[in-house]
């Protein structure tokens, strides 16, 4: 029996943390599928693919040779067997990212590659798209969100805790801007599963939105 729990929802609402907590907490293997699609981008870079050719950026999503490794308390996000950790999180890989995720062919070329991540006893994933298209069976579904001013706030506080440079009104428009791509594409758009409980963690702590979540995969766990 697998149990999955997918978590979804805009970026910079919390997902990576919770997720993170989740899978710790169940003792669930973690599926950060951002990840995949920002290996994807970064090998359509670093093999000079022109991103704007749908069929070119699917036939490197199908040969990607990518896995994930746990060292300490990170997962290493390996790329062609070099670590691409730090490199899949800058804003260009971020925005190539999103614009590769609007083609269908890549979305449907990555779609086993994610299945294959569950696993008994169970798996917690992080996306758009995890309870509406890639695991629509999930036990546990909740849509993680947040206003953009408040995530905004969050990534400026990331950046500065990372000693690095950050400006709210730029970091606002990058996250606005990745809203309106993610939720009016016309292949999975950003959308709460009709069954999927919506979280806004605007007003919340860490620690609370993790309760709720357990309460629900408790809740699961009975039923
Ligand atoms: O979550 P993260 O910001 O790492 O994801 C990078 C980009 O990948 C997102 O902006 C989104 O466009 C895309 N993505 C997606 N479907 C997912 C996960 C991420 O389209 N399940």
């Amino acid at each position: 029996m697998t149990t999955v729990i997918t978590i979804d929802g805009p970026s910079g609402a919390g997902k990576g943390t919770i997720c993170k907590l989740v899978a710790q907490q169940t003792g669930f293997a973690l599926l950060d599928s951002g990840a995949i699609y920002r290996l994807t981008a970064l090998a359509c870079l670093n093999q000079q693919v022109d991103v704007d050719d749908e069929a070119a950026v699917k036939t490197v999503a199908e040969a990607l040779n990518i896995k994930f490794e746990v060292s300490e308390d990170k997962v290493l996000a390996i790329l062609d067997g070099a670590d691409a950790s730090k490199k899949i999180r800058e804003e260009q890989v971020g925005m190539t990212a999103s614009k590769i995720a609007a083609y269908p062919a890549v979305r449907a070329a990555l779609l086993q590659r994610q299945r294959d991540f569950s696993q008994p006893p169970g798996l917690v994933a992080d996306g758009r798209d995890m309870g509406t298209v890639v695991f629509p069976q999930a036990e546990v579904k909740i849509f993680l969100t947040a206003s953009a001013q408040e995530r905004a706030k969050r990534r400026v506080k990331q950046l500065e805790e990372a000693g690095q440079k950050a400006d709210y009104a730029l970091i606002l428009k990058d996250i606005e801007a990745r809203d309106h791509a993610d939720s009016t594409r016309a292949s999975a758009p950003l959308k709460p599963a009709e069954d999927a409980v919506v979280l806004d963690s605007t007003a919340l702590s860490i620690q609370q939105v993790l309760d709720h979540v357990m309460n629900l995969v408790e809740k699961a766990k009975q039923s």
